[in-house]
């Protein structure tokens, strides 16, 4: 059985939403861990009351990105990931760490990459005048928010739109393409080629909500 890793920094909604699907869904799965970067991250609240191990590793506590991250390579190490999982995780995290996963580290991104990679997106696709948002999940490599990408939801942007009014119907999208994403890579059905990635057999790697 394959194991899941899940890096958080808050609430921890995406990585819920993985988890309820995979038990209505009954995949053949172990949730190894939930390792957030400080004790306050809500989402640890919710994997302890599922049973899921959940630790924090403080980044304070760490006087480099170096050290922290040796870490968390050596937690994730130790609970035994095949997949990790980087669910609104607020940390850059090093080549070093990046290399160690590679190929089996994914995140999730608030905008239709490549527009609008980094922070405030909601905002930044308000300003741009977009009349589409959404969400993508990729692969991650050094870039930030770079990546092969392996699958993205897309969402208007409505007449009187603001910020919190599309981050919630962003974020509504994110919970319906994170848990795909995740069982198209367990049920090894990616294959990344150069920098995109192909679903075998294929799917539809975009919807529109
Ligand atoms: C999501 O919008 C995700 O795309 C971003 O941070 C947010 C995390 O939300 N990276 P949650 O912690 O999964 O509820």
């Amino acid at each position: 059985m394959l194991s899941i890793v899940t890096l958080i920094s808050g609430r921890g909604s995406n990585f819920e939403a993985i988890f309820k699907t995979a038990q209505k869904e009954h995949w053949p799965v172990k949730f190894a861990g939930v390792i957030a970067n400080h004790s306050a991250a809500k989402g640890l609240d919710f994997a302890r009351s599922q049973g899921i191990p959940a630790f924090a590793i403080e980044h304070r506590e760490h006087s480099t990105r170096e050290s922290f991250d040796a870490a968390l390579i050596e937690k994730i190490d130790e609970l035994g990931a095949n997949l990790v999982v980087l669910a609104g995780f607020m940390r850059i995290l090093t080549p070093e760490f990046i290399r160690h996963f590679e190929g089996r580290l994914i995140n999730i991104h608030p905008a239709l990459l490549p527009a609008f990679p980094g922070l405030h997106t909601h905002e930044r696709a308000l300003e741009a005048g977009v009349a589409e948002h959404g969400a993508t999940v990729h692969f991650v490599t050094e870039g930030v928010d770079e990546g092969p990408i392996i699958c993205q939801a897309s969402v208007p942007v409505l007449p009187g739109d603001d910020a919190d009014s599309l981050a919630a119907r962003v974020l509504a999208a994110e919970h319906q393409i994170y848990p795909r994403a995740v069982k198209w890579f367990l049920d090894g059905r990616l294959r990344i080629e150069g920098n995109q990635v192909q679903v075998q057999p294929p799917e539809s790697q975009l919807i529109k909500l």
